[in-house]
């Protein structure tokens, strides 16, 4: 690895590092007003929540890298402590960028970007109507991290109000192939999280045995990835090998469905995640110098569609073939 202590690097290299290391950042689009009644538009990706009691929210207009001073956001946040906070979709991105220009402070980027301002319940500071959630917020507190380039602001807001579109809902949670919300990495890359990118990985409900008391035989296997080891780990208790045996009579004596028994069709339902099938086909292809390989395949794709215990048992019984 390379290994860096920030007093030995250029703040813009530092600032790079951060950009690379942390992130798909979300992004704040963040609208303030004036003291004189001018309205602001700007994104900021050092933006989190942390809490949802009193719900808060922080981001950070640092100040400029080039000579230090400090955006119009902050200024604006400093005199009238209130701003509402939008997230950003694919759809606004470009918009989104227009708006991060560096305009003067009497410049309106709601103009310049083109996106639409509307009322807020709460605030001043006006709403962006093309963005699904917005939050209105008060500022609580702001921490000045120096007074040199690039140094941190950090604004940290309670939310008074949340403003959700009806349509990014399913299931009772707001969904992220509905939302389509964008974030930043480093350079000048996004990343767009829905579809093939976003995945689900369940919380453990019950104290599972974890890593460390994973048998050898799963430990050292090839088939199994880092993931799937993980996933193992959230097994509270490991199938007895009584368990195991009547489990795989059960499959060998399943006579309710006839499909193809062969190597071939093996590798087929390897691709339709069909790991019920790939088990069966398995304990036929009996004495076969593969199939240790055959059975731990099968119980990688049955972690890989959820079912731990199938997958477990499986992993118990491939075991056996390493005695
Ligand atoms: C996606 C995106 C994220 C950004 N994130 C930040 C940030 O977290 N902090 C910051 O100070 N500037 C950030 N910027 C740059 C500001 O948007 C830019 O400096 C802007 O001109 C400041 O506007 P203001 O002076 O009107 O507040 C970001 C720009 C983009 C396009």
């Amino acid at each position: 690895m390379f290994h860096f202590e920030p007093k030995d690097l250029i703040v813009p290299e530092v600032h790079r590092l951060l950009l690379g290391g942390v992130g798909p950042r979300p992004i704040a689009l963040v609208s303030t007003i004036s003291s004189a009644g001018v309205p602001n538009l700007t994104p900021f990706s050092f933006f989190n929540a942390f809490g949802s009691n009193p719900p808060v929210i922080a981001f950070s207009p640092s100040r400029r890298g080039k000579n230090a001073s400090l955006k119009d956001t902050y200024n604006n946040i400093v005199q009238t402590r209130e701003c509402v906070v939008h997230s950003v979709t694919y759809s606004m991105v470009e918009q989104v960028n227009l708006a991060s220009a560096e305009y003067p402070p009497e410049i309106n980027e709601f103009i310049k970007s083109g996106l639409t301002p509307i009322d807020s319940d709460i605030v001043k500071p006006k709403r962006v109507k093309e963005s699904p959630f917005h939050m209105e917020c008060k500022v609580r507190e702001i921490v000045n991290a120096g007074e040199g380039g690039s140094s941190a602001n950090i604004i940290v807001c309670e939310v008074l109000k949340f403003h959700v579109a009806e349509d990014i809902f399913k299931n009772g949670i707001i969904h992220p192939d509905l939302i389509d919300l964008v974030g930043r990495m480093s350079g000048s890359f996004y990343t767009r999280a829905r579809g093939s990118s976003i995945f689900e990985v369940e919380r453990p409900q019950k104290l599972g045995i974890g890593y460390d008391m994973l048998p050898d035989y799963i430990k050292n296997s090839n088939i199994y990835s880092a993931n799937n080891l993980g996933k193992f780990g959230k097994i509270e208790s490991i199938p007895s090998e009584e368990e195991v045996s009547q489990f795989i009579c059960e499959v060998k004596d399943d006579q309710t469905k006839e499909f193809e028994m062969t190597e071939e069709a093996f590798f087929r339902y390897l691709t339709q995640n069909e790991y019920k099938k790939m088990l069966k086909v398995s304990l036929v292809l009996a004495g076969n110098p593969r199939l240790k390989t055959f059975l731990e395949m099968t119980a990688k794709c049955a972690l890989e569609q959820n079912d731990l215990l199938f997958a477990w048992k499986t992993a118990v019984y491939a075991g056996n073939f390493n005695k």
